[in-house]
């Protein structure tokens, strides 16, 4: 029997880990699969609306962090985490993504020599002045099992020097839950509470701290937004660091003024889902949306200068615009002249990523 820590912490992680929660209850005989979440993120629109809509049992062990600088969040993380690792003597510690999260604990676990399992490894902007190249770097270092989700992972990871032996290439476990709950998300209602009509609108977040923590980028992506929204409305559902910002700045009075930009709290997993595949196109800074709307072939346009998830523009949808208010215009526009890529899906974004892991944790 395997006992092992499905590490959560973050909302980009909860979609990660449920199908590969799911799949070691599937095994009960084999596998004893213990829940934490860090709180790294905590709101209940950023955690356990989450938890609902995947089906995720309640966290078995919650942290309760909460928010912090990243050396602050980091350590709080480790020093609780730690604490967990010695108590519970788990064989495995399996992390996701690339938060501080997944750092932090794969640094615990390393140091009191359990196995690490990094579930979207390999993934490089190659831009260090984002944390979270940081965060995939070490965790990538420091992990036994490191699972890829593209080709380019793989690459990376050998480039870097991490022996083939430990690199699996096995496609997307957040295309796992994209399909699992595909059908369930057609029946939310969202588009009606916000009367909508299907591919009425385009879908915007964003959150990095390179796009809204300099008001000088976020203010030319707004003015972006404020021309697409005489062609098509923009809806807006705000990240709690972009929403702290737009107040920050003196913006909000702003964006209010904008008739067709609608900004709305972050919705949950499902209503996200409907609101994602009856769009026209989506404006978005998030790694995961990339991966979502070039399984969809929905238009996507990255509100960034570099991708770590470069499949998404070789095979799929997705563009990269940064930030220039022209160019993110003229490619909006393009894509309402319906001059735009059809798009592929990568290999192995089938649906059964998260069986693959554990069939190979089991040892088959
Ligand atoms: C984090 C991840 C980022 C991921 C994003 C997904 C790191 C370094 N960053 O960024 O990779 O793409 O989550 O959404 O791990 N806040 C709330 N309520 C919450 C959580 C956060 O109000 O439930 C506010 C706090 O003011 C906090 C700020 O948002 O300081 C940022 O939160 P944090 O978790 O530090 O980073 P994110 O920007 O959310
Ligand atoms: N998401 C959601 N509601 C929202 C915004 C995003 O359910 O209001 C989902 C999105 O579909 C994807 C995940 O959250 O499954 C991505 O998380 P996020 O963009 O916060 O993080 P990133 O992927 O950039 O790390």
């Amino acid at each position: 029997m395997k006992r092992i820590l499905n590490v959560v912490g973050a909302r980009p992680n909860f979609m990660k880990i449920a199908p590969i929660h799911r799949a070691m209850k599937k095994f009960d005989s084999e596998f004893e699969p213990i829940l934490v979440h860090t709180g790294q993120h905590y709101d209940e629109r950023m955690s356990k609306l989450f938890f609902e809509d995947l089906q995720l049992p309640e966290p078995d062990i919650y942290l309760g962090v909460g928010s912090g600088s990243h050396a602050e969040q980091t350590a709080k993380i480790m020093l609780a985490f730690e604490k967990v690792v010695l108590d519970t003597e788990p064989d495995l510690v399996i992390v996701v993504g690339d938060v501080n999260s997944t750092v932090a604990c794969s640094l615990v676990a390393a140091k009191l020599w359990v196995p690490v399992a990094h579930v979207e490894a390999g993934l490089r902007s190659f831009d260090r002045r984002m944390p979270e190249e940081i965060n995939r770097l070490v965790t990538d270092a420091l992990s036994d099992y490191l699972f890829t989700t593209e080709k380019s992972g793989n690459e990376n990871l050998m480039r870097e020097g991490i022996p083939a032996t430990k690199i699996y290439y096995v496609g997307n476990v957040m295309i796992d839950s994209l399909i699992f709950f595909l059908e369930k998300a057609r029946k939310s209602n969202i588009l009606e509470q916000l009367k909508l009509e299907p591919q009425g609108f385009a879908l915007v977040t964003l959150h990095r701290p390179s796009n809204v923590d300099d008001p000088e980028n976020f203010k030319k992506i707004l003015d972006a937004f404020e021309e697409i929204q005489k062609d098509i409305p923009i809806i807006f559902p705000v990240h709690p660091r972009t929403e702290k910002n737009l107040n920050h700045f003196g913006l909000q009075d702003r964006v209010a003024n904008i008739p067709n930009l609608r900004i709305i709290p972050p919705v949950g997993y499902l209503d996200f889902m409907q609101l994602m595949q009856n769009s026209k196109f989506v404006m978005t800074d998030s790694g995961g949306i990339q991966e979502e709307t070039t399984y969809l072939r929905i238009p996507c346009l990255t509100i960034r200068e570099n991708t770590e998830r470069p499949v998404t523009v070789e095979l799929g949808t997705n563009e990269l615009v940064g930030t220039d208010t022209q160019k993110i215009i003229r490619n909006a526009r393009k894509i309402l002249a319906g001059e735009w890529k059809k798009g592929a899906v990568p290999e192995l974004w089938d649906g059964h990523t998260a069986e693959r892991i554990v069939k190979i944790l089991k040892g088959d």
